[in-house]
């Protein structure tokens, strides 16, 4: 009998192709909008792999859904904070996921915002459209460059060092990190503590994953401490900010401007106070949205899916740590 397959949504070409020329007995999602959980429920029993994106919730619900022959769960994510590793390691499931591949798409969009941010795109691409661009005045949208700044990197993994590499050959001069642990790196980054690092920064930059350690690290307490002229751009997990702190913090003029590419919740609605800010730029959870990242990415779970299917170890699973140290693990 063929293998039962769940997949919560269409993939990107390519592996879309790979994936139904398995001869799965395949259950997928085929809208574009997030299968909703009752079906999601639904369609989960009896399966014995499942693909999944970050916006699924994995717990004890869904694993009693689908039942003891589930082994293997791939989600389309780096993060797994929508994962319960505990409940599901401890059904013997096998967890992969998407590290490495989205490490540069995701990089280069942490930059854009934080280029965007500096440099007051939105006020500047409002205005010109507004036909507020009049003569050229020496003082008008004035934003701040990266000559001889500082960049603060909180979570220095993969993506967090690309970010720090590309901003550096912006001119940035010196690079501070908080995270569980001094690390060596390739960018020259020296480790702070988090109050050094938001006092020191010019530029605060959020890669680390959410875990319980970092869930609303960035609240009024932590604005307040920012440089007044700080830019702030977070390009991992909504969940990290205290969003009404920073809502105050914006109306406080306690920062200079912000670049989020995550909130809370996803989708923000569009009556959403952070919108009204013309010093925050926000992008609908893009940073590893380039043809050829999301390509990687789905292939990847094809390919953990197949290996957890044959029973052979997933070629991209979840690291297996204990959960003290998962508590701080950077993407
Ligand atoms: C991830 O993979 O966790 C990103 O947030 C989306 O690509």
């Amino acid at each position: 009998m063929a293998p039962k397959v769940l997949c919560t949504r269409i993939l990107p070409p390519a592996a879309q192709r790979r994936l139904e020329a398995q001869g799965f007995d395949l259950v997928q999602w085929k809208k574009d909008t997030a299968m909703p959980r009752e079906e999601l429920l639904a369609n989960v029993a009896g399966v014995d792999a499942v693909i999944c994106l970050l916006s699924d919730q994995i717990n004890d619900e869904l694993l009693d859904h689908a039942g003891p022959q589930l082994k293997t769960i791939a989600t389309m994510s780096v993060g797994y904070d929508h994962i319960d590793v505990d409940a599901v390691r401890a059904r013997g499931i096998h967890i992969g996921y998407t590290p490495d591949v989205l490490t540069d798409a995701t990089a280069d969009l942490t930059v854009l915002l934080t280029l965007a941010a500096a440099r007051r795109m939105k006020e500047g691409i409002r205005a010109a459209e507004n036909g507020e661009w009049g003569e050229w005045r020496p003082t008008w949208l004035l934003g701040s460059q990266f000559t001889g700044k500082t960049l603060g990197v909180i979570g220095l993994g993969r993506i967090g060092e690309a970010v720090a590499k590309r901003l550096q050959a912006f001119g940035i001069q010196r690079t501070l990190y908080w995270g569980r642990k001094e690390r060596p790196n390739a960018v020259n980054a020296e480790f702070a503590s988090l109050d050094e690092l938001l006092a020191q920064s010019d530029y605060v930059v959020v890669c680390a994953a959410l875990t319980r350690a970092t869930k609303h690290m960035l609240n009024y307490d932590a604005f307040k401490k920012m440089k007044r002229t700080a830019v702030f751009v977070n390009t991992a997990r909504g969940g990290i900010v205290q969003q009404d702190d920073l809502v105050r913090a914006l109306e406080e003029n306690l920062i200079a401007s912000c670049g989020l590419d995550v909130t809370t919740p996803e989708p923000l609605p569009t009556d959403h106070r952070l919108y009204q800010f013309p010093n925050c730029t926000i992008l609908p959870h893009i940073a590893s949205a380039t043809i050829e990242t999301r390509e990687k990415m789905a292939d990847m779970c094809v390919d953990n899916v197949l290996a957890g299917l044959s029973g052979a170890a997933l070629p991209f699973a979840v690291p297996d740590q204990p959960s003290v140290l998962r508590k701080f693990f950077v993407y």
